[in-house]
């Protein structure tokens, strides 16, 4: 198996093994907590000790109401940002989510595209998208619409035809991709003429110390995979999308200092004396689009 492969194998492994535990924590990435049973949250599961999944939405953007209306696992507290908001989706749209999890954006992107519209996830670890189709019956019941769908496959070779999409969606995700050009490319495949972008993604504000890159679980954790800001914009200029904006978002690596979480601790430690976490990483919301080209009635 190539150094690739075994990169991919390891993450596909490390999200098997949260979506089955019915107790996840981001501790499990560490190998620091015990992967069930040591979890008192009710619902949605605990990202740190000190933090929950759903007290970490809300730092990032999500209302409380929001997250009540989920089915009760399809927040595992695995976001870096909140897509859907910054997508700004429309009745009738199609909308595609990379690395849809455990349906958490899906769910909540499906109302605002209504019945007309349609809600795609999109994953390559089977266990995400069999919880991620178990959770369809709960959304189905609490809102009377059956316009999602989740589909396995990587985000280099999307499952969609070409110009099918009005949106694309993706939260903390992109950075696990191990070549990110061709998601971009696989992205503006996709995409319809005047079709948009609303990603949520981790990025670096400098280069990785070599020591933190190689700590085994930064991969899962979204921190290893994750490239300079300025190389992001370049790679969606290569794929030819416009009207770009990478905006920091640094609530999300603040959030997970403060609660200390393991990896982020391990990452700290390994930094300059006088650097945090905050400085090197952060979240970003990543806003493209892609143009109208001669399509008729795009513009
Ligand atoms: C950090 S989790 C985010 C899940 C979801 N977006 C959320 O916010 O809850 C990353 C997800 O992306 C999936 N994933 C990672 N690399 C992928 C790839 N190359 N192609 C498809 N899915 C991938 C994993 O299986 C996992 O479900």
């Amino acid at each position: 198996m190539s150094e690739q492969e075994t990169i991919r194998q390891r993450i596909r492994d490390d999200y098997t093994g949260i979506a089955q535990s019915s107790t996840v924590t981001r501790d499990m990435l560490t190998g620091e907590t015990e992967s069930s049973g040591s979890c008192c949250c009710a619902g949605a599961c605990g990202v740190t000790e000190s933090i929950d999944a759903g007290v970490l939405a809300q730092q990032i953007g999500y209302t409380k109401e929001e997250l009540e209306s989920l089915p009760s696992d399809a927040n595992m507290g695995l976001s870096c940002g909140n897509p859907a908001a910054i997508a700004a989706l429309k009745p009738g749209e199609v909308v595609l989510d990379l690395g849809s999890g455990g349906g958490f954006d899906i769910f909540l992107a499906g109302p605002k595209v209504g019945e007309t519209g349609r809600a795609i996830g999109v994953d390559m670890t089977p266990a995400m998208i069999d919880k991620a189709r178990t959770n369809i019956a709960h959304y189905t019941k609490t809102t009377g619409l059956s316009n999602v769908e989740f589909r396995l496959g990587e985000i280099e070779h999307i499952p969609a035809p070409n110009s099918s999409v009005d949106v694309v969606i993706s939260n903390c995700v992109l950075n696990l991709a191990i070549d990110k050009q061709q998601v971009w490319n696989e992205i503006a495949r996709v995409l319809k003429p005047g079709g948009r972008v609303a990603v949520s993604d981790i990025g670096l504000l400098t280069p990785l110390p070599e020591a933190v890159k190689s700590i085994v679980e930064s991969w899962a954790g979204c921190v290893s995979g994750a490239i300079l800001v300025d190389e992001m914009r370049s790679q969606i200029e290569m794929a030819g999308l416009g009207s770009i904006e990478l905006t920091p978002k640094p609530e999300y690596v603040r959030a997970l200092t403060e609660a200390n979480d393991p990896l982020y601790g391990k990452i700290q430690a390994l930094l300059p004396e006088g650097t945090s976490a905050a400085d090197v990483i952060t979240s970003l919301d990543i806003k493209a689009t892609k143009g109208c080209g001669c399509a008729p009635g795009c513009c």
